[in-house]
């Protein structure tokens, strides 16, 4: 299944705590959103990249775009104060298409497998997020005290990408705006109009890039594809 890709780029990456734009870092000298847009730019199924970004660093993200020859890169939106004011952006401008993917620029590490299955699913039941199964286990506490040990069973890590109709996604963007409603994700917009989301199961590896821990992480999946590559 073919669709468009929303990357929002346009976050100052606080918990970072560098002095940039967190995507603008480098691993093994290449600055990790290049490392995102390639995975897409390479994708069969991806036909449009477009991504939501800072006036001011929209020039440099532009001759990166350029020099690395991302041609699927159809065009920029100016991102807002949340991450959901830069999706919403986004959805505003692009051309109305079948299927949209929002993803996070700073999760270079998908897997194409599971962007496959998430336009494949989206297509079919209207909305589809990646997410792993939790690993720890998971309590509730009050005051410091545990009241209740969560069933793990019923629990999922939700990542992006997640994959929507696109009269869906951009439906659900413009009531949350209209109610005041942040979400901290694109589904909790849709599963407040009582549409189901489907979860495609994802992999570890599609780490956020939030805090300097992650870089070190993140080097150690490149140099492990590396290897594996080299075999
Ligand atoms: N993002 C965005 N617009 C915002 C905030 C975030 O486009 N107003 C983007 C980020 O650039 C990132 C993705 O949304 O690719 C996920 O957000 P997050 O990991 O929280 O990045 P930052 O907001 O940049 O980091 P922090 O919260 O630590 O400041
Ligand atoms: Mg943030």
């Amino acid at each position: 299944m073919n669709y468009t890709v929303v990357l929002p780029a346009a976050g100052s990456g606080k918990r970072m705590k560098a002095d940039k734009n967190k995507l603008l870092l480098e691993l093994f000298g290449k600055p990790i959103f290049l490392y995102t847009l390639d995975v897409f730019q390479q994708d069969p199924n991806c036909d449009a990249i477009w991504l939501a970004v800072k006036e001011q660093e929209q020039e440099l993200i532009e001759d990166y775009v350029k020099r690395y020859n991302l041609t699927k890169v159809q065009g920029y939106a100016t991102g807002g104060v949340e991450r959901q004011d830069s999706v919403r952006a986004c959805l505003e401008v692009i051309p109305p298409c079948g299927v949209v993917l929002v993803h996070d620029a700073a999760r270079p590490f998908i897997d194409q497998k599971v962007i496959a299955q998430l336009a494949e699913t989206a297509q079919q039941s209207g909305a589809a997020i990646a997410a792993v199964p939790v690993k720890d286990t998971i309590k509730k506490a009050e005051n410091g005290v545990i009241t209740e040990t969560v069933d793990r069973n019923q629990l999922w890590m939700i990542q992006t990408p997640q994959a929507f109709r696109y009269s869906l996604i951009l439906e659900a963007a413009r009531i949350a705006h209209k109610d005041g409603f942040m979400g901290t994700d694109e589904a909790m917009l849709v599963e407040r109009l009582n549409q189901p989301v489907a979860i495609v199961e994802s992999t570890y590896e599609n780490i956020k890039m939030t805090t300097p821990d992650d870089l070190i992480y993140g080097k150690a999946i490149l140099e492990s594809r590396l290897q594996e590559e080299q075999k």
